[in-house]
């Protein structure tokens, strides 16, 4: 069995809280043990014991990968010049995702592959070691179907979102697009998917539309996620409590019974801070969540119309800077709060027996993710203890 020290870790983001560890579990002077693709051991540096190979840390800051839960990246085509007609004032409706749709259709299985393994390379590259990845842009059967089995050869995390929106041939009959999508397209989807997702929003679809794709697919074994109050207030966040979702997404718009909702449930919000700075939207109140006792995920929604970014240590930047979190809670929330929306425990953090996915900083402290925007300071990832 071959074991791999890191060592000289000056701090070391654990997101354990057991013992001494103060905020984020930290531990200072550290070495971490791997065996197995698992921690092993986690202690200080000069206890450290023999390994069969060591990287040296150089004092430089060692924290748990990050959880992305919320991305889009199978997709063909970008809306580069929509982006651009937003910068000059053009409000976002969601409109554009039926562009999308339509170059997804065109394309090949090699093409959507293609995007796909270069959008999760360069997450991976920005400390990104989880990625959900939902489908959404081919609203067809065979589309949905595709785009999730190319998903599920990078990602465990797939999310099937057929109801992402009403595509253009079914514009008139919405009622029948749902039946499809409970129907043939769910059982196509189904074997290539751990989640289902819903877009409840105004223009997309309404609450029962969303409720009954949401109980079809928990029928078939898929968990619950929901895109809700994203463009304004809404059901969508009451619904996801009610259905007892995993997690509820972008959450821009809530009212006080939303907030006390998601306060009393496991649910967690997940603020996607990427699509308010590319939309130009007024961002969410974290710490009206927070304050309230609300778990708080942090995900970049990288998608070609809303969010073209697949960048966490960006989102914990505008989430430290624009929508007030501590650098403690956004790195929290980008790390173990990600795992806690993919109802996960072996990721998201570090302690013995949880998967070695971690990132090195080029960097003392995580206070340097926020404080150092834009910067690549990812120095060396390790997934499943592998460097990668
Ligand atoms: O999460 N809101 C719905 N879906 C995506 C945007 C998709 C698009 O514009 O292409 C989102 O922001
Ligand atoms: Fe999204």
């Amino acid at each position: 069995m071959s074991s791999l020290l890191v060592d000289d870790i000056g701090e070391l983001v654990t997101n354990d809280f057991g013992g001494e560890a103060g905020p984020l579990g930290i531990r200072r002077d550290a070495a971490l043990l791997v065996e197995e693709g698992r921690v092993a051991w986690i202690g200080p540096a000069r206890d450290a014991p023999a390994a069969d190979r060591r990287i040296d840390a150089g004092g430089a800051a060692v924290l748990p990968g990050f959880v992305d839960s919320h991305a889009h990246l199978v997709f063909a085509g970008d809306r580069a010049a929509e982006f651009a007609a937003r910068m000059a004032g053009q409000p976002y409706t969601g409109g554009g995702i039926r562009t999308t749709v339509g170059a997804t259709r065109a394309a090949s299985d090699d093409e959507l592959r293609a995007t796909v393994r270069r959008l999760h390379g360069e997450a991976m590259r920005q400390g990104t070691t989880t990625i959900e990845i939902k489908s959404g842009y081919g609203l067809t059967v065979a589309d949905e179907a595709r785009s999730l089995a190319i998903a599920a050869e990078v990602s465990e995390e797939t999310t099937f979102l057929g109801a992402h929106v009403v595509p253009a041939e079914y514009a008139d009959r919405p009622d029948d697009y749902v039946g499809l999508v409970c129907g043939p397209m769910l059982a196509a989807a189904a074997p290539h998917a751990r989640w289902i997702d819903v877009f409840c929003e105004r223009g997309a679809f309404d609450v029962d539309h969303a409720r009954a794709i949401l109980a079809c697919g928990q029928a078939v074994g898929l968990g619950v996620r929901v895109h809700a109050n994203q463009l304004g207030p809404g059901p969508g966040v009451q619904l996801g409590v009610e259905l007892g979702a995993a997690s509820v997404d972008h959450c821009t718009h809530l009212t006080d019974a939303d907030i006390d909702a998601l306060a009393s449930a496991d649910t967690v919000a997940t603020l996607l801070p990427g699509a308010e700075f590319s939309t130009r939207s007024p961002y969410p109140d974290a710490r009206r969540l927070l304050d309230a006792g609300v778990t708080v995920a942090l995900a970049t929604d990288c998608n070609p119309g809303s969010s073209y970014t697949s960048s966490m240590p960006f989102c914990v930047a505008l989430a430290v800077r624009e929508m007030r979190m501590t650098p403690a809670e956004a790195v929290w929330a980008a790390t173990a709060g990600g795992a806690r929306a993919l109802r996960r425990d072996d990721i998201g953090v570090l302690r013995p027996g949880a998967r070695a996915d971690l990132s090195i900083l080029d960097a003392p402290s995580h206070l340097h993710l926020a404080y150092r925007p834009g910067v690549p300071l990812i120095r060396q990832v390790l997934r499943n203890g592998v460097p990668q």
